[in-house]
């Protein structure tokens, strides 16, 4: 029975990612993962087991991002977007900035980039957003979606760096080249920096301290563009599902 439901859905997401993530349909939300025995990418338990990230991540944002003025993107932003999802998620996603819709809702990635980074999550790799944590680098909307400036990045790095510290996630995926390089601290292309894990030093300085396995991968958004590159960025996820110890698709 569970070796079935296994099966069902190994097959079910191999034809996902062909069919869906690969193409453009919608897709539905595939049943839970089954109880026991396999391991989730988002924490098992309730906020309530998270053993206090969850209040501490609200601290930060209640306390200090709502109200944040810093930069001067507090001066044109609706509204301020920390980011959702399991504060005792095993993987965090990091994208570069909220978008119109991200500003107007406060919440990230639910825009067009926001359901193809669903369909990668749900589809892809057979597991529910509330299982990870989905953020940006910036918490507020730059005007007209243009790059986050190097100040602005100065500026609000330390509150994704604080995120990170409290979540302390297993594996980060960088959405895109502007996460990627301030993750990184390097200036390489994000062609050039996918398809291997790097190393994110939650101290923020390279070689000290803790690090926690990071992939860079293209950001949604691009893939809406170009496609031809969804699947470098499958193998990427799987990497990461690897990793995390999730079931492959594409191998039933
Ligand atoms: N693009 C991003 O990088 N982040 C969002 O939240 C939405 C779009
Ligand atoms: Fe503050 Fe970051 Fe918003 Fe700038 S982008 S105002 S630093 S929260």
């Amino acid at each position: 029975m569970a070796t079935d439901s296994v099966n069902v859905r190994a097959a079910l997401r191999q034809q996902l990612m062909s069919d869906r993530l690969l193409g453009a349909r919608a897709v539905p939300m595939l049943p839970p993962a089954p109880a026991g025995g396999r391991p989730r990418a988002g924490a098992a338990a309730g906020p309530a087991d998270t053993g206090g990230k969850a209040e501490r991540l609200q601290a930060l944002n209640e306390q200090q991002v709502k109200a944040c003025k810093k930069c001067d993107l507090c001066q044109t932003r609706t509204r301020t977007v920390f980011g959702q999802g399991s504060a005792g998620a095993r993987l965090v996603f990091v994208g570069e900035a909220p978008g119109y819709e991200e500003d107007k809702q406060g919440l990230a990635f639910v825009g067009k980039a926001g359901q193809l980074l669903t369909k990668m999550i749900v589809a892809g790799m057979g597991i529910s957003r509330d299982d990870v944590f989905i953020c940006n680098v910036l918490k507020c909307r730059p005007p007209n979606n243009r790059d986050p400036s190097a100040d602005e990045i100065l500026a609000c790095g330390p509150y994704l760096q604080e995120q990170i510290a409290i979540i302390q996630p297993e594996v980060m995926i960088a959405l895109g080249s502007p996460a990627a390089k301030t993750l990184l601290n390097t200036a390489q292309s994000i062609g050039k920096l996918r398809g291997r894990f790097h190393e994110y030093f939650v101290s923020g300085t390279t070689g000290v301290g803790p690090s926690i396995p990071l992939m860079p991968t293209y950001h949604p958004a691009y893939l809406l563009r170009s496609p031809g590159e969804k699947r470098k960025t499958w193998d990427d996820i799987q990497l990461v599902m690897e990793r995390l110890g999730l079931p492959q698709s594409g191998q039933a």
